[in-house]
């Protein structure tokens, strides 16, 4: 079998985040979030993997995966020239595909569950497509099936009044049939080939549709505050570790992993689940955390950060608390009055703010 990420988009519900570059390469837990996708492919047994790249973003993937060698793939970059839809960038992978079964991964999908037993069983059964649901409380932003007596009856694109809470994630299993569908889509009201659509076409034609249903955590990082969440969550199931350096009068508390030559200094505070890159400062007085990251290379002067996202090479000086943010790289936070109250900042990269 192969498999497909999808890499292109515009990420526009991330910007000023995504200015720089595509979402898919956001850090969760210091690593983007693609190479997770790729991580639970390569899992799989799936090397082949078609990457979906376009627009702004494009070089930075390719930089980032090369040939995909270091990642244990082999990778074919697939240009889309603009982001027609998931069904549109799959069917860009038609000659790649060629004949076989295939897996498709939206680049932004998180899922901590090994998928491996549900690939396992895609490739021996006769269905046309297998689809991986999972419950939502927001039903309408998401692909939604409907499901009665253990069968898909229909699937529908955010319905705005949601049968049910099933979302469909962003992992299909398929087989070559729905190509042939794709080619005779129209574009929805967003003016996307949606794959959902094809989806329903199939199950229309065939009823020969299965799906499982996923209780573990499986998040689409569609906005900040998912982003933030799933980067929480992640740090939570990463195998604990600690090179750095710590001084004795430093708080440490909960699950604290950190790179190597990265230094916590007296009267730090640190409350898990909390990463710390390689290279990093973390100076006396500082409180960090739950659920926040610090990138390679930053250095947190002075502050108080919860929840937070601070990616590469940062400089964080502030008396007020940061909470709920995204500070991209090369960022700088600068105090200089004395104003205490909670600071929420969704910083793109380069960003220098005097308090
Ligand atoms: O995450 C699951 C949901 O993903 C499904 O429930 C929906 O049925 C499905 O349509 C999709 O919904 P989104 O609105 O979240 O899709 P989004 O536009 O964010 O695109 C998903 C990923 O695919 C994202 O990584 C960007 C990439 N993409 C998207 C489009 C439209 C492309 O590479 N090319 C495209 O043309």
């Amino acid at each position: 079998m192969k498999g497909i990420i999808l890499h292109g988009g515009h990420g526009t519900r991330l910007r000023p985040l995504t200015h720089t570059g595509p979402k898919q390469l956001l850090p969760i837990a210091n690593k983007p979030m693609s190479e997770y996708c790729i991580e639970s492919i390569r899992e799989t047994g799936i090397t082949d993997i078609a990457i979906i790249i376009g627009g702004l973003g494009s070089n930075k993937v390719k930089e980032y995966y090369g040939n995909g060698e270091k990642f244990g793939i082999n990778i074919t970059y697939i240009e889309q020239d603009e982001p027609k839809g998931i069904a549109h960038a799959i069917n860009l992978c038609k000659n790649f595909i060629n004949n076989e079964k295939f897996l498709v991964f939206l680049g932004d999908n998180i899922i901590q569950r090994s998928i491996s037993d549900f690939v396992e069983n895609f490739q021996k059964s006769n269905f046309d497509a297998t689809l991986l649901l999972c419950e939502v409380d927001n039903p309408s932003s998401f692909g939604i099936a409907d499901v009665e007596n253990k069968k898909i009856t229909k699937i529908t694109e955010k319905p705005k009044k949601p049968k049910s809470n099933l979302a469909v994630t962003g992992i299909y299993l398929l087989t070559p049939k729905i190509f042939s569908i794709i080619e005779n889509l129209k574009p929805s009201w967003r003016n996307e080939l949606e794959i959902t659509d094809a989806l329903d076409i199939l199950l229309n034609q065939n009823d020969n549709l299965s799906f499982e249903i996923i209780t573990d955590y499986w998040k689409d990082t569609g906005t900040p505050h998912d982003i933030i969440h799933a980067n929480g969550e992640i740090i939570k199931n990463i195998p604990e570790y600690f090179y750095g350096k710590k001084h004795e009068n430093s708080k440490i508390s909960g699950k604290v992993l950190s790179g190597k030559n990265s230094v916590i200094d007296q009267n730090v505070t640190i409350q898990g689940p909390v990463i710390i890159g390689e290279n990093c400062k973390i100076n006396s007085g500082v409180i960090i955390g739950p659920n926040t990251s610090i990138g390679n290379n930053s250095i947190i002067n002075q502050g108080n950060i919860e929840n937070s996202i601070i990616m590469e090479n940062c400089e964080i000086d502030s008396i007020s608390k940061i909470r709920d943010s995204i500070i991209s790289n090369n960022s700088k936070i600068i105090q200089s009055d004395k104003s205490t109250d909670e600071k929420i900042f969704l910083l793109g990269e380069g960003t220098k703010i005097y308090l």
